[in-house]
């Protein structure tokens, strides 16, 4: 068999585990393994695909990034970009493996539902992808905060300052409350739960009043400005490709602006932006990033198409890329009340 395997969307570090682990199970198994440069672009424009052997594997599981690649391509504009895809599948590959977020399943269940011998991998570093418990990159990026946190309530503390951390979120606050909840965050702000400037002042004072002169507050990028008293773009709604950039929104620094208009703490602003999403990935990421890799190819020489490998309840099993692709999974309730119960 000839498989094809692409990233698309934001990187994320786990993606190189899950590219290794697909092309050295098919090499084991006397595959040809073909690696496609630059997601979707790679078969829409002009045919990327090189064989991928032992030596291009070798030594990636420690690595960031993807060794293949990857692209925000809008398969819609010009239009016919996603029958050129279909088409360069039919015409250079017997299945294809898709790693990427909400946005690439969405097209791979397209291609499914046509015929194409398609099968996903989970990855977005937002961690919002409906029906699984794991998403490539989530873990190293709340890692991240975590240890960014840890070193800024040491200098938040030394000055009395507040500091306002902007992690990424497009859409959901996992990152933040996670990151947060991992690195002690004194108050957490995520799309799911709005909360007004007052409330966020109030819990500052509070906080004074008990003799905590300084304070974390992680704010995740996507939280809407409005409920906060600002001006919102009727950009943030659009996504993907088109998507407004949502860390030049300033939510953060907005936010860190408003607290010290009121004049009673002096206040900095630090944006994680792509450190999130640089560097290794940590030990929980190559490991679930090879076990979901490895099921998409089992998936793939079972002839399971139209499907991905999830996690639940702590293993691997397969579920139709037409639930994945649909909908966002948000922070629920219970995890944003254990992060309040720490503010
Ligand atoms: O979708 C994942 C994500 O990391 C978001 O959290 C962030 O808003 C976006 O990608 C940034 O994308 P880019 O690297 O294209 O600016």
């Amino acid at each position: 068999m000839r498989i094809g395997v692409l990233t698309a969307g934001g990187d994320a570090p786990g993606l190189n585990a899950a590219i290794r682990a697909i092309g050295e199970m098919a090499i084991r198994d006397g595959h040809e393994v073909i690696g496609i440069a630059n997601g979707w672009a790679g078969l829409a424009n002009d045919y990327t695909g090189t064989s991928l052997g032992a030596n291009e594997l070798r030594g990636v599981i420690a690595q960031g990034g993807t060794l293949l690649g990857t692209a925000r391509y809008n398969l819609d504009d010009p239009a016919g970009g996603r029958e050129r895809v279909l088409s360069a599948i039919d015409e250079h590959l017997d299945a294809l493996v898709a790693i990427g977020g909400d946005g690439t399943q969405r097209i791979s269940s397209w291609l499914a539902a046509r015929g194409a011998p398609v099968v996903g991998v989970p990855k977005t570093l937002d961690n919002d992808l409906q029906g699984t418990d794991y998403c490539i990159g989530f873990d190293t990026a709340i890692s991240i905060v975590a240890e960014s946190l840890d070193r800024l309530y040491t200098t938040a503390a030394s000055h009395h300052r507040v500091m306002v951390v902007e992690t990424m979120g497009r859409s959901t606050g996992w990152v933040a409350a996670m990151g947060g909840l991992a690195g002690g965050a004194d108050m957490i702000v995520i799309p799911e739960f709005p909360v007004t400037m007052n409330e966020i002042v109030d819990h500052l004072d509070k906080r004074g009043s008990a003799g905590l002169a300084f304070s974390i507050v992680v704010v995740a990028e996507g939280v809407n400005l409005s409920t906060l008293g600002g001006v919102e773009s009727s950009e943030l709604t659009s996504e993907g490709v088109g998507g407004v950039r949502l860390a030049t929104r300033g939510v953060g620094q907005f936010v860190a602006s408003k607290i010290e208009e009121r004049g009673d703490f002096e206040v900095r602003t630090t944006v994680l932006g792509h450190l999130q999403r640089g560097g290794s990935p940590t030990a929980h990421d190559r490991i679930w990033a090879t076990r979901v890799g490895a099921g998409a190819y089992d998936a793939v020489v079972a002839g399971k198409f139209g499907m991905i490998p999830v996690v639940r309840n702590d293993g691997v099993v397969l579920a139709p890329l037409s639930e994945v692709a649909e909908g966002r999974r948000k922070v629920p309730r219970e995890i944003y009340d254990l992060c309040a119960v720490f503010f």
